[in-house]
């Protein structure tokens, strides 16, 4: 089983273990958090669901499902969640998620993560395409992934279900071969 550890300047990313299940659910569970995702706030349970998930993704070969921890400096706390998805069908190209404790925000971390799993994606996985829809609202995810230097490419009408009805995305993506680290 492929285990991941990655270390940034500010955050890390490592995968999810039962232990994190109340860290995860101060952000799947929080309103202001999943505000621009398309489902309501977890409950503790469902968490728990998602981390058995994300356990037995971790120990499939191939490997498809990163859904990671996002860990402070010293990697001792949970700030946030991290998904990169491979697509079956096109090897070479992952979907990302994120989202942040709201405590964390406004303070350029939320670009360090993109930034990150760009590396992890092209760097470790050695993917060609990584792809991330955001909320045609959800500006600070918007700014953090141009920065981070994911181009946006268009939208996709309809292409959330969400509690309060249908949801367009806007798609931004990085190329391996335009991408630089930054
Ligand atoms: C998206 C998210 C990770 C951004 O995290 P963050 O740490 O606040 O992001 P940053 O501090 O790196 O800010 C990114 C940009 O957004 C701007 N920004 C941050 N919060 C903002 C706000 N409330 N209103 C307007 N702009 C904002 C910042 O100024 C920065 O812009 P700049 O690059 O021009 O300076 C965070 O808002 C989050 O977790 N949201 C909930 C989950 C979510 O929506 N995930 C994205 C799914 S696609």
């Amino acid at each position: 089983m492929r285990r991941v550890s990655v270390t940034g300047e500010r955050i890390g990313l490592r995968d999810v273990t039962r232990a994190d299940v109340e860290a995860l659910h101060t952000i799947y569970g929080d309103p202001e958090a999943t505000q621009h995702m398309p489902f309501a706030p977890r409950s503790v349970a469902e968490v728990c669901g998602l981390v058995d998930q994300a356990m037995e993704a971790a120990a499939a070969e191939p490997r498809r499902l990163y859904a990671l921890a996002v860990v402070d400096a010293d990697r001792r706390h949970v700030i946030g969640v991290a998904r990169l998805r491979v697509d079956p069908d096109l090897p070479h190209s992952a979907e990302i998620g994120f989202g942040l404790h709201p405590d964390q925000w406004g303070r350029g971390i939320g670009t360090d993560l993109v930034r990150l799993l760009l590396s992890f994606g092209f760097k470790q996985l050695g993917l060609h395409r990584v792809w991330g829809a955001r909320s045609p609202a959800n500006l600070p995810a918007q700014l953090a992934m141009l920065t981070a230097g994911m181009v946006e490419e268009g939208r996709i009408r309809h292409h959330m279900h969400t509690p309060h009805g249908w949801r367009d995305s806007i798609v931004h993506a990085a190329i391996q071969d335009e991408w630089t680290e930054r």
